[in-house]
Order: structure tokens, then sequence, then C-alpha cells
């Protein structure tokens, strides 16, 4: 009978990817044309180059000295204010398209995440209660590893999106070309060796959930990417994609999956995958339109199994089956058209056009 259990394991991680990728894309992303989260962001394009001297195991697609196009969008989650207490991102895919590409990533800030499964991802969108930048007050109440990892992952006082390190937090299959199934994590951070900055220590649990922006504060709601836009048309930016690969084993840990605790560095040490080059912003249509997916990734380097909600990787299989909320989107802004940019002078503290 223990299949039958594995059976409806996964009918209802099924059914739990399928009605939350519908409920955001009839209530979210279609009537009000937004991203479930990261609506704040500006995209670039560049190029970038595959490192000539691979120190982790060949694999076909990432062919040592191989160069794609590259298109970034840098994003603050969720309001639409830089100056608030938020999490930023980059995320890239390996081509100059709104959404096709062979490879794409997602990255925020923060070492590790704020939820670990799909139904710890589903506690975390039920308990937000967002009222002008106030939020998950419950959820950090309940959840204290949550709590932590979203004080990791916060950078008020980032003074660029470039000088950030992200993270993808999840891990990926990599199956190279010795046919010997591994896992891969991968994060970015620039390619100067430069202090990342807006780390903050010992925030308290309020001002964790106070998001809102700082009494006086003298910084406007698009200064990351008025920064950003200046920073690409002086001289562009470099960053530095890496990889962390181990060896998957019949005994494995389920906790070698789980997106909150990071690999031991010494053991698994990020190695250089990539350098890219960043040369030209998009503007905000552009930057709007583009769409990311763990869909776009060659099966070799793929999403990995899960086989219920409370597996550590129904986090990728959630998002692996969220792209009726992307395509939600795409068609209401093209059926009602895009959405204004983020105003210089307005209300603050707001997560949504129009409040
Ligand atoms: C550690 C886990 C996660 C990371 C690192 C992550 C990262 C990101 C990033 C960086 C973006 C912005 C993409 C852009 O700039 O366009 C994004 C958007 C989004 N994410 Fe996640 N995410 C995670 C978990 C999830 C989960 C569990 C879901 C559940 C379905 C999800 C669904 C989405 C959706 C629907 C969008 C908006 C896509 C669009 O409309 O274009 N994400 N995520």
């Amino acid at each position: 009978m223990l299949w039958f259990g594995a059976v409806i394991d996964k009918l209802v991680l099924w059914w739990y990817a399928r009605l939350f990728s519908f409920l955001i894309a009839v209530f979210l992303s279609f009537p009000k044309r937004q991203r479930m989260s990261h609506n704040n962001g500006i995209g670039g394009e560049g190029w970038l180059k595959i490192t000539e001297e691979p120190e982790f195991p060949e694999h076909d697609f990432f062919e040592k000295g191989a160069v794609f196009p590259v298109r970034i969008r840098h994003a603050s989650a969720t309001f639409l204010d830089d100056a608030m207490n938020c999490i930023r991102s980059i995320s890239i895919k390996f081509a100059h398209n709104r959404y096709k590409s062979p490879f794409d990533l997602e990255m925020n800030t923060g070492e590790t995440s704020l939820f670990w499964s799909a139904a710890s991802f589903m506690q975390f969108a039920k308990k937000r209660n967002e009222k002008w930048g106030v939020e998950y007050v419950e959820y950090n109440r309940h959840y204290p590893e949550g709590l932590e990892g979203a004080k990791k992952a916060v950078r008020r006082h980032a003074t660029s999106f470039y000088n950030l390190h992200y993270y993808a937090k999840t891990p990926f299959l990599f199956m190279g070309k010795d046919k010997i199934k591994r896992y891969a994590k991968y994060r970015i951070i620039p390619l100067e060796d430069v202090k990342e900055s807006g780390l903050e220590y010992n925030i308290s649990d309020w001002d964790m959930s106070n998001q809102r922006v700082l009494p006086h504060e003298k910084r406007g709601r698009n200064f990351l990417k008025y920064e950003y836009e200046d920073r690409i048309k002086r001289h562009g930016a470099s960053y530095r994609l890496q990889i962390q690969v181990r060896t998957a084993s019949d005994d494995e840990d389920p906790e070698i999956f789980n997106n909150m605790v990071p690999w031991n560095e010494q053991i698994y040490p990020w190695m250089e995958l990539a350098t890219f080059h960043i040369d030209k912003v998009l503007d905000w249509k552009e930057s709007t339109l583009s769409v990311f997916s763990l869909n776009n990734m060659p099966k070799s380097l793929g999403v990995l199994p899960a086989k219920s909600i409370f597996d550590y990787n129904s986090l990728n299989y959630m998002r692996k089956h969220s792209e009726l909320a992307r395509k939600a989107r795409i068609l209401s802004l093209k059926i009602f058209g895009m959405v204004p940019p983020i105003p210089d002078n307005d209300n603050r503290n707001y997560s949504e056009w129009g409040a």
C-alpha cells in the first residue's frame, strides 16, 4: 500500500501547483498585469563567456569558452519603492529575447530563503497580510527560520544592484558528459572585488516586518534603477556566475535539498562557471515584458523531481508549473497595454499600481 500513499502525495503536489498558478493568473497576473513578485525592476543585455578553465565536471551545455548573448533583470521584491527594505534580485537568460532561451536562472539576495517547500511557500503566501509596507508579521511569528532567512536577504541600504551577491538557493540537476548524477547550486557576484552593500546585522523582528521607507528618507523611489542605468551607460557592469557541484548518492540526506541550508563551501567550493558583461539597459517596456522561467533549461540541468508538498524540491516543482501566471501577465499587457513606469513622486510604501 506504500505505493498508494506515494501516488496520493504526488497528486496533492500536482494539485497544489496547478491551483496556485491558476489563482495567481486569475486574481493577480491577468487583472492587475503584475508579476507575483519582483514588479519593480530594470533589464539589461550583454554577453557571457563560459570559463576557459573549468574546474567543474565537463558538461555539453557549459562548453569551455562558449559565448552566449544574455538578458538580465534586476528587481526589488515586492514593493514599488527602491528605498524600502527589500530583497533584491537578478534573473538571467542566455538569450537576447523576452522569453525564449536555452537557460534561465532567477536569484535573490541572501544565501538562504524564506520558505523551504510547497507547503511552507503556501503559508508564506497566505500569511503575507501586507498593509502600507508592513507584512509577514504572523508568518514571522510562526516560522522563525523564515524570519531569519528574510533578515539575511533584505538589503535596505543597497547602493547599487551591481554590488550585491545573488543566490539561486535551490539545487538543480547536473548531469555532465560522464553521466554521473550530480546536483548544482548557482550564484552571481560582481566581477570586481567590491564589498557587498546593504548588509545589516541585528535587525529586530519588528524592523523586519516593517519594510517602510525610513522617516526622513532622502533616496527616491527609483534610485537603484537610475543608479544602474547610469552605471551601464558609463562603463557597463561585469559579473561572475559561479557554481557548486556535489555528487548524488543512494543514501543522501534529504537536507541537502533544503534551500535554508547552504552547502559547506569548504567541501563544495564555489567554482567559476562564466563571466558576463552588461553594456545595454532595457527601457521600462522591454524590462517589463521580460520573462524568466525554470522551463528554460536543458534536461541535464533541470529541476529535480519532488514527491510531495513537503519535499524540499517541491519549491522548484511549483515554479516550473507556474507558467500560466507568466502567460496571463504577458497576455494582459498585450490586451490592456503597458503598466506605467513607477512615478518618482507619489505616495510611498506600496506594492501595487494605483494604491
Ligand atoms: C528560492 C525560491 C525562489 C526564488 C530564488 C525566486 C526568484 C524569483 C525572481 C528573481 C523573480 C523575478 C523574475 C523577473 O525579474 O522577472 C521571480 C518571479 C516569480 N516567481 Fe519566484 N522565486 C522563488 C520561488 C518561487 C515559488 C515557490 C513560486 C511559486 C509558484 C514562484 C513563482 C514566481 C512567479 C509566478 C513569478 C513572476 C513571473 C512573471 O510574471 O514573469 N517563485 N521569482
